[in-house]
């Protein structure tokens, strides 16, 4: 049986261990923009709850995250706990998706995978000072093939880099454009 998109978003919110770090209409965007089929990468997985939504529809899913500093250290203040990769396996066999998603323990910049790797849509939700944001961005606009979307894109969010980085550098990209934008997530396609 499959799930309507609002059931999986609950299923995910209720079971996963630690928490997904987008909302629902956020994720809603992000999983209208997979098509089944398609190669999904992120940077930035935490718990995890992003790339299990992308499962929902992507053939393949990779998360990028280094895992250490910050919540890794300490603890997510959200989810009251403190992340590991184990916690994140863990998810992955709970939601049945463990079989689609390659987890790369390493700096999103240089960025750790080989050329030929072209994702069909790309989740920039790691580090969010300018410097981060843009090389990322700088990562996605050249080996993704269809979407781009980019958390904590937002005016008044707490991170201000991304905010600035996609004002100054995404938004005046020639060969992508925003093309939707729900709460703090910013939806960038290839030009024709
Ligand atoms: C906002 S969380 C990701 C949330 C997840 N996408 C979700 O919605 O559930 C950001 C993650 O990015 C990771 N991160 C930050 N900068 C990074 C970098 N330059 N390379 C790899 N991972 C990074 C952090 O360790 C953190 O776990």
């Amino acid at each position: 049986m499959t799930l309507t998109y609002e059931a999986l978003y609950a299923m995910i919110k209720e079971n996963i261990t630690g928490r997904i770090g987008i909302t629902e209409d956020e994720g809603h965007l992000l999983h209208k923009t997979i098509s089944h089929g398609d190669l999904y990468l992120e940077v930035g997985c935490l718990w995890g709850g992003t790339s299990i939504l992308a499962a929902d529809k992507a053939d393949r899913v990779i998360t990028i995250d280094f895992m250490m500093g910050g919540f890794w250290d300490s603890i997510d203040p959200v989810a009251k706990r403190k992340p590991s990769a184990t916690h994140i396996l863990d998810n992955f066999t709970k939601f049945r998706v463990a079989h689609k998603v390659s987890i790369i323990k390493d700096f999103s910049y240089p960025f750790p995978l080989p050329p030929d790797i072209q994702p069909d849509v790309f989740l920039i939700d790691g580090g969010h000072s300018y410097e981060c944001a843009l090389q990322d961005w700088n990562t996605a606009r050249e080996i993704t093939k269809r979407a781009i979307l980019l958390h904590d894109f937002h005016r008044g969010n707490t991170h201000k880099g991304v905010w600035a980085m996609g004002q100054e550098v995404a938004m005046k990209d020639p060969e992508w454009e925003l093309t939707d934008h729900v709460q703090s997530m910013g939806l960038f396609t290839r030009r024709e």
